[in-house]
């Protein structure tokens, strides 16, 4: 499929108003995007986790205009309007107008909340971007119902990278591959596409408790951590380093080999850093506890044998990711020894999940 075919042809309906809601998880990457090239193309493929309980809803309303010579919209977070937040619909807006004419047809007021606090240190444009492409692509359907659902799930991935990258993974569940991967089928650069194989139980219900080690504000954009990649000397290695791995995961994911799984989602989680660590300018996310919960959750491993490992995002949280079996085990270790690294003792306690929802 090329971007082309996500331009609509006339629409058989018209619409003056209405709203439409999605409730649009987060998600965690094992193998990590990072790296990027015009427009919101990935340099790797990544494949992801959906998570559960971490999403954004949003309500998008909608009023017919007079002049259609420019965009209309007003965003609230939490009842409270955020201007702060408009330059970045606006310049997502340029970016769909292509795919969606009748952007500029109608006054848009997004009302929007997380389920995470917003100052969590948790990047709300996943789950954000994903549940406003979902609404864009309500409106789309109530002026074309022809849609079939295939498609609709397609564009609104494929809108949802235009916002931001990692969103095109939030749509569906519970494993998501987004760019193009000659070993798994239907696998493109424009949209996430359900992992389309065999998945063993013991990656059902997988855990994911987040520790939030630091809830400040990003240090480095993602936007500047991507572009960071052009030039960077280790970039080649890795881009082909996140394809190894997604072939590698796909016989751990048939087998169900947990130790080959923690191996390789940590080799994921440091060389994403360690690319951070050697871009010029170079930078480190990690804070201090960062490293000391990496350390606690080896020695636990090292000691009881149990199948937990870790995950970093472009931050200094940890993502501990543990299977159903051992959860309650995890979970006593996490309420005895790692809650201490967390700042103010907080943590989100998530797993899998199966993609967004039409509220
Ligand atoms: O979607 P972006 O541009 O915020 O990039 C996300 C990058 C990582 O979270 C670090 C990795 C990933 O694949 O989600």
């Amino acid at each position: 499929m090329t971007d082309a075919q996500f331009i609509p042809e006339n629409y058989s309906k018209n619409l003056d108003s209405g709203a439409f809601t999605w409730s649009s998880p987060s998600n965690i990457a094992l193998v990590k995007y990072w790296g990027k090239r015009d427009p919101q193309m990935p340099e790797n493929p990544s494949i992801s986790f959906t998570l559960n309980d971490c999403k954004t809803t949003t309500t998008l309303r909608f009023l017919k205009k007079i002049e259609e010579d420019e965009f209309s919209v007003r965003v609230f977070l939490d009842g409270s309007e955020v201007p702060d937040f408009k330059p970045k619909i606006l310049t997502f807006f340029k970016r769909i107008e292509a795919y969606l004419p009748f952007l500029k047809d109608y006054h848009f007021r997004i009302e929007t909340s997380n389920t995470f606090p917003h100052s969590s240190g948790i990047a709300s444009s996943a789950s954000g971007m994903s549940a406003l492409a979902l609404c864009l692509m309500s409106i789309e359907k109530a002026l074309s119902p022809n849609i079939s659902e295939e498609l609709f799930i397609k564009k609104a991935s494929f809108l949802a990278r235009l916002g931001s990258g990692s969103a095109c993974r939030s749509i569906e569940g519970d494993l998501v591959v987004w760019g193009k991967h000659e070993a798994i089928q239907g696998s493109s650069d424009l949209y996430g596409i359900k992992y389309p194989y065999e998945v063993h139980e013991n990656f059902k219900n997988y855990h994911d408790t987040i520790l939030l080690v630091d809830k400040g504000e990003k240090q480095v954009s993602s936007t500047v951590g991507h572009n960071l990649m052009h030039g960077h000397p280790f970039a080649a290695q890795r881009f082909q380093q996140a394809k190894d791995h997604i072939s590698r995961l796909k016989g751990i994911f048939k087998s169900g080999d947990l130790n080959g799984f923690i191996t390789l989602v940590e080799q994921e989680a440091l060389t994403l850093h360690a690319m951070m660590m050697t871009s010029s300018p170079y930078f480190i996310l990690m804070k201090p506890n960062t490293l000391k919960i990496i350390n606690a959750i080896w020695a636990f491993r090292e000691k009881t044998k149990v199948h937990v490992c870790f995950t970093l995002d472009a931050g200094a949280n940890v993502h501990v990711l543990y299977p159903e079996n051992d959860a309650e085990q995890v979970g006593e270790f996490i309420k005895n020894e790692l809650v201490a690294y967390c700042q103010n003792g907080h943590y989100i306690s998530d797993k899998i999940g199966f993609g967004a929802k039409l509220l």
